[in-house]
């Protein structure tokens, strides 16, 4: 069962990285060091999660792949360009990303904004690109803009820089900033094939991609205390060296893996209402609480 799930999640993987790296062939900039700057970050690879979902759930629903890539495109690009802005020493001051120095130890910060900019504004173009094939086309790449926007992931990430060192802790702040920074993306990329769908198990896929999102998080939050840089590719210990306000500062270790495991219920009983096969998106949730292992 594990392996029939590792399978398709390498097959998944591994098609969506060759289509990104057709689509990221043909970008040449000059100066040249606007180009490899994006593509150094992105193509370092990653677990590339968002992507997987979006062609998870679009397969539960019957959607073709090639309809969602571009989607799946778009939600990388933006997905890195935060990491990259997130490392910066102005932000959370990481000098490692996925196994490697972090965009600003290698070409400097003002490079490193401009390579997240670049990407950003590219996901704009292609999401753009996709408008001109329908209403559906517009509904998904607005859901994607406005995940990643200001009522979204950039709110939690502001949200997260104002809470640092906060003296009192507070249980809804903590769940408004897991919400946004790291659950809008999430919970658009299990949107957007429903969208592309004619909005099909539309309120069940947005509360399911909810919960997962904040699952991630929590995994991420235990991770950094727990995990090891082998693994993540990224230094550990740094929530607390910077005061970040996360699960493991209000609720400890072991309230941390509780929540975990009451979330991914939470996942599984979601994906029981749904009549089609969701056996990969279950397996997704147990990938996301098996990191901990
Ligand atoms: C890291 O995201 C940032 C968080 C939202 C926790 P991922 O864990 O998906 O990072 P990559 O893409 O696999 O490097
Ligand atoms: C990052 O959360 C969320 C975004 C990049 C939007 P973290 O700051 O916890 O992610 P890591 O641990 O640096 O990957
Ligand atoms: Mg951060
Ligand atoms: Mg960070
Ligand atoms: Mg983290």
């Amino acid at each position: 069962m594990i392996e029939d799930f590792n399978e398709r999640y390498s097959e998944l993987l591994n098609y969506f990285n060759a289509r990104l790296g057709e689509y990221l062939k043909d970008i040449e900039t000059q100066p040249s060091v606007l180009g490899e700057s994006m593509k150094y970050s992105i193509l370092l690879g990653g677990k590339r999660i968002r992507p997987v979902i979006m062609y998870a759930v679009g397969q539960a629903l019957g959607i073709e792949r090639e309809l969602i890539t571009p989607y799946a495109i778009a939600m990388e690009l933006i997905h890195t360009y935060s990491l990259i802005h997130d490392d910066l020493p102005e932000m959370d001051n990481d000098d490692f990303r996925r196994g490697k120095p972090s965009n600003h130890k290698v070409f400097g910060a003002g490079n490193a904004v401009l390579a997240g900019d670049g990407l950003l504004n590219t996901a704009y173009s292609l999401l753009f690109g996709e408008c001109f094939k329908g209403s559906e086309n517009i509904s998904a790449a607005k859901f994607i803009c406005d995940a990643a926007g200001i009522y979204g992931m950039i709110a939690g990430q502001s949200a997260d820089l104002l809470h640092e060192n906060d003296s009192e802790p507070d249980e809804n702040v903590l769940n408004y900033i897991y919400e946004n920074k790291t659950g809008k993306l999430i919970m658009a990329s299990a949107i957007v094939p429903s969208v592309l769908a004619s909005g099909k198990y539309y309120s069940e896929l947005k509360e399911f991609g909810r919960r997962l999102g904040l699952l991630f998080q929590l995994t991420d939050d235990i991770l950094d205390v727990c995990g090891d840089f082998s693994n993540l590719g990224k230094s550990i210990g740094k929530d607390k060296a910077e005061g970040k306000l996360t699960a493991v500062s209000l609720y400890g270790i072991d309230g941390s893996k509780l929540r975990v495991d009451i979330i991914g219920d939470d996942c599984y009983t979601i994906l029981d209402g749904l009549d089609c096969d969701v056996s990969f998106l279950y397996g997704l949730v147990d990938f996301v609480k098996s990191r901990l292992r």
